[in-house]
């Protein structure tokens, strides 16, 4: 066990057992989350809704903290989506009350762990005071090495993919003569960033709602019932365990040659 998990995990604990399972030379270096089930999680305990989101956020922390030991590169967070405007404003503003919330406490912890605050979606209609903090934390964490982490605020897929294209076509004609799939990936707002190669979506729900659309080509899914307040280290363990069990192909016939060695789960 290397270094930066030395005491993260009680001894004899089945967290610790799960740890144990994950071959660290065969990480994601991308993952990807849609953390859902806040709301479900509430009513279940008669709570209001936003106490989902307040006690969401503890799992956003854990998952963050836990990556990041973990040695996993890129972790993207679904955060707020362009269809969350639909709800209640009630609950819209509390969510990215949360957010600015967040931002402000977890400056420190970012700083001090070296991670990289990044964000995609459109900067229009974010509150000016979140996109202060969004800013200022950002630039803080500008030059960290470790890992970083990528909020979805005011994101959806699709939206990216229009935007990604009116820039292309703003361009000259030679952009669009010469465009390939790579090239298109430079337009959009992960630009920097690998495809992520797995994708956790908590509560059972079996769709992508519009998150990274293009990206996700062939990111692998893991879908859990366990709503977001619930998600602990070892369900992340246990997603990176079963990734590691998948057979990567890329439309191949062949397993690709990181994952050769690892027995055919059906996946094409
Ligand atoms: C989905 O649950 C979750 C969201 C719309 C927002 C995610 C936000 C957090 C986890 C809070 C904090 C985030 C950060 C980055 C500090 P839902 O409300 O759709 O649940 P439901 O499907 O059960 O109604």
């Amino acid at each position: 066990m290397h270094n930066d998990l030395k005491d993260f995990v009680v001894p004899g604990s089945e967290e610790e057992d799960l740890l144990r399972q994950i071959d660290f030379s065969r990480l994601p270096q991308h993952l990807a989350i849609i953390m859902d089930g806040n709301g479900r999680w509430a009513k279940e305990r008669n709570l209001p809704r936003v106490e989902g989101h307040r006690t969401g956020s503890k799992s956003v922390r854990e998952v963050v903290e836990t990556s990041a030991r973990l040695g996993i590169k890129y972790l993207t967070l679904y955060a707020f989506s362009i269809e969350n405007w639909k709800r209640p404003r009630k609950e819209v503003n509390f969510l990215w009350k949360l957010l600015e919330e967040y931002l402000r406490n977890e400056d420190k912890v970012l700083v001090e762990n070296d991670l990289k605050l990044l964000t995609i979606g459109r900067k229009n209609r974010i509150p000016r005071s979140v996109t202060r903090q969004l800013d200022r934390v950002k630039d803080l964490t500008k030059d960290n090495k470790r890992m970083s982490v990528i909020l979805a605020v005011n994101y959806g897929g699709r939206a990216e993919i229009v935007d990604a294209v009116k820039r292309i076509c703003r361009g000259n004609a030679s952009v669009v003569e010469n465009l390939t799939e790579e090239i298109f990936s430079s337009y959009l707002d992960t630009a920097e960033v690998p495809d992520p190669d797995l994708l956790i979506r908590t509560s059972g729900e079996l769709r992508i709602s519009n998150f990274l659309l293009w990206q996700i080509a062939y990111a692998e899914m893991w879908i859990t019932g366990l709503y977001w307040p619930e998600f602990r280290k070892k369900h992340l363990f246990q997603a990176l365990i079963d990734f590691q069990k998948r057979e990567r192909r890329f439309g191949d016939i062949n397993a690709h040659p990181e994952n050769r060695s690892v027995r055919a789960t059906g996946s094409t």
